[in-house]
């Protein structure tokens, strides 16, 4: 009997377990990385690093798998050595009990591919005193937005994001992990003119992927045939990441990452916050952006 009470505490604890968040400088983050900021901020960057940043839910995983497979010349066995959340560490991570990304980063050898979703005012300087080649994807914030409501729910390491009523007016706020999406996509679009930051849309990406990639292949100073862009094009389509066991973060268990709720590799679409917001809601978030990115020299496509 007291083993059954135990099993079913213990399920409720899973069941209903979610990280702590704290903050650096006024930015809500996961307690477990305030916790490291030392040695995130002391981080140290080398020259041959490739960076991939991020607000969360622009398509991180995905460009990530494109430039790893760049990398490889296209060697698609290669991509597989591991799960995407393994081959790339996610520098400010700290899942307790596991490595921190820091930690795991500093064993891995070069070159490395990392991860953040940091806004650029708490980026570790070794990146910029190395001179690291940034590569920056930006989503539009109404998908952005209806993707981060839908991963807040499954995620055990994020808040509960609440209603979608509710969670519109904290993401509008910058009351959701990693901050204000106005902030960092603005902050990274002032950083590229004074660092080697390629700046990308996910909406591009969508509509003609080799354009992009020609892009990113001349940032990357690498050149590859047509013939091996059009393998990556084709392991790197939604469909096959969402089958791809090492990219669709199928291996990671249920009480971390309940897909059950909600998959990871959700639709990969542009303009799929139309079945979201209501009409209301739509006035409220374009006055909004209109004040918020107003002179900023940004763009965002919402439909294409
Ligand atoms: P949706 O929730 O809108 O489907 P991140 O990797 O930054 O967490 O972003 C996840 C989002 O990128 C999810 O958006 C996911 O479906 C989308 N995505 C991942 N791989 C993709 C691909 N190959 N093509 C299009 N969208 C993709």
């Amino acid at each position: 009997m007291a083993y059954e009470r135990n099993a079913d505490l213990m399920k409720d604890f899973i069941e209903t377990y979610r990280a702590q968040m704290g903050q650096v400088e006024g930015i809500p983050l996961p307690e477990s990385t305030c916790e490291i900021w030392d040695q995130i901020h002391n981080f140290q960057a080398r020259e041959d690093d490739i960076l991939i940043a991020t607000y969360p839910k622009a398509g991180t995983t995905w460009v990530q798998e494109i430039v790893d497979l760049m990398l490889l010349e296209g060697d698609v066995k290669k991509s597989m050595r591991a799960p995407c959340f393994v081959k790339v560490p996610f520098i400010e991570f700290n899942p307790k009990p596991m490595k921190s990304g820091v930690a795991y980063a500093n064993t891995m050898e070069s070159p490395r591919l990392l991860k953040t979703h940091l806004p650029i005012q708490l980026m570790p300087p070794s990146f910029w005193d190395k001179n690291v080649k940034v590569v920056y994807l930006a989503r539009n914030a109404k998908d952005c937005m209806v993707s981060y409501f839908y991963f807040q729910r499954i995620n055990k390491a994020l808040p509960d994001p609440g209603t979608w009523d509710e969670y519109f007016s904290k993401f509008l706020a910058g009351d959701v992990p990693w901050g204000s999406w106005f902030d960092h996509v603005i902050g990274w679009w002032k950083a590229k003119y004074n660092h080697e930051i390629l700046y990308m849309f996910y909406e591009d990406l969508i509509e003609d992927p080799i354009r992009e990639y020609r892009k990113l292949l001349k940032f990357l100073g690498k050149e590859l045939s047509d013939e091996v862009l059009e393998k990556i094009r084709h392991h790197t389509s939604f469909q096959a990441m969402k089958e791809n066991p090492m990219t669709n973060y199928s291996a990671l268990p249920a009480a971390v990452l309940d897909q059950s709720i909600s998959p990871f590799m959700r639709k990969g679409k542009v303009g799929d916050w139309k079945n979201h917001f209501l009409v209301a809601q739509n006035i409220v978030f374009d006055e909004e952006y209109k004040k918020r990115m107003a002179g900023s020299g940004l763009s965002f496509r919402t439909q294409l």
